[in-house]
């Protein structure tokens, strides 16, 4: 069995990730797509809050709740041999308190099986993940777009466009690492603003629609396969066209049941001869009595 990637394994590809070593991580938020993400050798798994849009259908992170992401982890942490599993706290699982933020950063490490887990937040959620850390429970931060505060953002925006708001994330980004993060996801900012952004820290960043200058990137997975039809963004690249080829897929399979194609010989189970005959006898008053069966041996 391959033995599985640490938290300082993860912290120390900040060195090497300038090259060639950059790290590869994708959303996953259940047992058959992990086992294909480990397979295919991921470092870490995020299992994101961002399945409030992608699994469950909503239009924003904001009702996912930790019982939700508990059950999500433990599926995927029950599979994955290699890749390290990081539980995302959702929205208001750590904002009320630092106490309520341990307690339930220890319910995803415990009860979901998480490696480690990321929260969203700069300057003001720094006690909390210096707090969380000094107590054993590695995190990961979040700066930049954070979309658990797509209502105060105004919608999905690219941040830090401004001189002074690229400040701020630089900001952020510092105290969160100065706090003990062993790595920062940095999401929807400038390219060359990331880039300032991972020569100033010295864990590794992690970026999504943040350009190429970051020690790592993370896709949702489902955009990443194209599971996803209902939008577009310009920072995904799509890997593969999954919904139009299940689509398709699904299709034929409607077609072959329409037509009586499938199942095949190939997928149905056969009898002895004797017991075939059996049957057919037992069958013979029923279908003597309805022409439509037609003869039975
Ligand atoms: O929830 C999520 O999928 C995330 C990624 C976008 C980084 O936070």
């Amino acid at each position: 069995m391959p033995s599985k990637i640490t938290v300082p394994e993860l912290r120390a590809r900040k060195s090497t990730a300038g090259r060639g070593d950059k790290l590869a991580m994708v959303t996953a938020y259940d047992a058959t797509f992990a086992r294909m993400f480990d397979g295919a050798g991921v470092d870490a798994m995020l299992v994101g809050d961002s399945l409030g849009m992608v699994i469950q259908g909503g239009t924003s992170t904001l009702p996912v709740t930790l019982d939700e992401m508990i059950y999500h982890c433990r599926a995927v942490a029950r599979v994955t041999q290699r890749a390290h599993v990081i539980g995302d706290m959702p929205f208001m699982s750590y904002q009320g308190s630092i106490e309520q933020a341990l307690l339930n950063a220890g319910r995803l490490l415990k009860e979901g099986g998480a490696e480690s887990v990321k929260l969203e937040g700069g300057e003001e959620i720094a006690p909390t993940i210096r707090a969380m850390v000094r107590m054993g429970i590695p995190v990961m931060a979040h700066v930049g777009l954070m979309p658990q505060r797509v209502h105060a953002m105004g919608g999905f925006k690219v941040q830090g466009r401004s001189e002074g708001g690229a400040d701020s994330i630089l900001e952020d980004a510092v105290a969160v690492c100065e706090a003990g993060a062993y790595a920062v996801v940095i999401e929807g900012v400038p390219a060359p603003l990331a880039e300032r952004i991972t020569a100033a820290l010295d864990v590794p960043t992690i970026g999504i629609g943040a350009g190429v200058g970051c020690d790592g990137q993370i896709l949702v997975s489902y955009d990443m396969l194209g599971l996803v039809d209902t939008m577009r963004p310009r920072f995904v690249k799509r890997y593969e066209e999954f919904f139009r080829r299940g689509v398709e897929a699904t299709r034929s399979f409607v077609d072959e049941v329409r037509n009586g194609v499938f199942p095949g010989p190939e997928h149905s189970f056969g009898m002895p001869v004797e017991s075939r005959n059996a049957v057919a006898d037992a069958l013979a008053p029923r279908h003597a009595a309805n022409p439509a069966y037609g003869p039975t041996h």
